[in-house]
């Protein structure tokens, strides 16, 4: 009776490992190439499992950025953060301002938090699997002076804290300068407010 349950928890195991595995394929030769309908997929495979992965190992961010406002109505893979399906989550005193998507004379409050969810597509591979979890924070230019106030920050997909570099992060985001180091994400994937 022993083994036969061991049999059937095992024959259960890798049932369900191969299905992850496939609803994780993707068929596309570039990132770029995948539809709406294919990242609706990815998230659905994935969805779950990358928020359990943030939150693995009880990071603050990681545990709560969920429960927190979407500035997109859907994934979208924009390029610069790597070939990866972007999401991006705004904390309670980040959501009001970010969610203006505004262009000039931005000035985000102090607490502001930032979350973006990402997964990684491999067409190598042909496989895609949860990525980082990148956090800017806004402490004020008094703990921060060289990055305008901002902290940047990283967890693995296993909720892992990453190594950032500063200014490696920042001397990106400071391109949209008058958005206060903002990018936003893809146009067309905005939450309309
Ligand atoms: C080569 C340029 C570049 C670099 C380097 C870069 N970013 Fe970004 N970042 C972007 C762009 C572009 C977006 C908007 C992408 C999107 O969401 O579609 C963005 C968005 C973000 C957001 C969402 C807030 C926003 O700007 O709208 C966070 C959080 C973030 N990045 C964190 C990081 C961290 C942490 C690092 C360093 C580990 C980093 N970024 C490095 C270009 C960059």
């Amino acid at each position: 009776m022993i083994r036969k349950l061991a049999i059937a928890a095992a024959f259960m195991f890798f049932a369900g490992a191969a299905s992850a595995e496939d609803c994780a394929a993707i068929t596309v030769e570039d990132a770029f190439d995948l539809d709406d309908a294919a990242i609706a997929g990815l998230y659905e495979c994935l969805g779950a499992k990358m928020a359990e992965g943030y939150a693995a190992e009880g990071d603050e961010v990681g545990s709560t950025y969920r429960s927190w406002t979407a500035s997109q109505t859907a994934g979208a893979v924009q390029g610069a953060h790597g070939k990866r399906i972007l999401f991006t989550y705004a904390n309670d005193i980040a959501a009001e301002q970010y969610l203006k998507f505004a262009e000039e004379g931005v000035d985000m409050p102090v607490g502001s938090v930032l979350a973006k969810e990402s997964i990684s597509i491999s067409t190598k591979k042909k496989k895609a699997r949860p990525g980082p979890l990148f956090i800017m924070t806004k402490v004020g230019t008094d703990e921060a002076p060289e990055t305008d106030g901002w902290l940047y920050a990283g967890l693995q997909p296993n909720g892992k804290v990453m190594k950032v570099k500063q200014s490696f992060c920042h001397d990106c985001h400071i391109s949209w300068e008058s958005q206060d180091a903002l990018a936003y994400p893809v146009e067309e994937y905005r939450v309309s407010q």
